[in-house]
């Protein structure tokens, strides 16, 4: 019973650091193996990225499109319903780094969380 008895205060541990001190901490990513090489989707992902994170100023949830063509790309975001607009942005804002930093370079799909969003 030894192992049950240490897993108690860890969780607890989470749970606290959640709530206060790790808006950004993070949580999981799945990225897509497969990547476009299309420029043009290229440019519609870096737009896509700059609306969601300026979305996310003013609201928790959002969803978009970006291109107007077969190459259009989807996104949508949420924040958690209790963060603030500035952390909100801040959650969006390292969430969009992470999948630049962890995903290929221009990957299909990319799914991110992190404590606050
Ligand atoms: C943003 O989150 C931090 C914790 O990460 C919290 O201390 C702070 O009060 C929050 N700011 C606002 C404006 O809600
Ligand atoms: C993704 O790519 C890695 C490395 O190329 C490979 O080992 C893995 O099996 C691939 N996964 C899928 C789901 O295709
Ligand atoms: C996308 O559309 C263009 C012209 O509208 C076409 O030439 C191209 O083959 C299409 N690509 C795909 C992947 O359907």
């Amino acid at each position: 019973m030894v192992p049950s008895g240490s897993y108690i205060p860890l969780f607890l541990f989470f749970l606290s650091s959640s709530a206060s001190t790790t808006l950004t901490g993070f949580v999981s990513i799945d990225c897509a193996n497969q990547t476009f090489h299309d420029p043009l989707a290229s440019e519609n992902l870096n737009s896509l990225f700059k609306s969601l994170v300026s979305r996310s100023s003013t609201t928790n949830f959002y969803k978009t499109t970006s291109g107007e063509n077969n190459q259009s790309i989807s996104g949508f975001y949420q924040c958690h319903f209790d963060l603030s607009k500035i952390n909100c942005s801040r959650c969006i804002t390292e969430l969009m780094h992470s999948i630049q930093k962890m995903c290929k370079t221009n990957t299909l799909a990319a799914r991110v969380q992190l404590n606050g969003c």
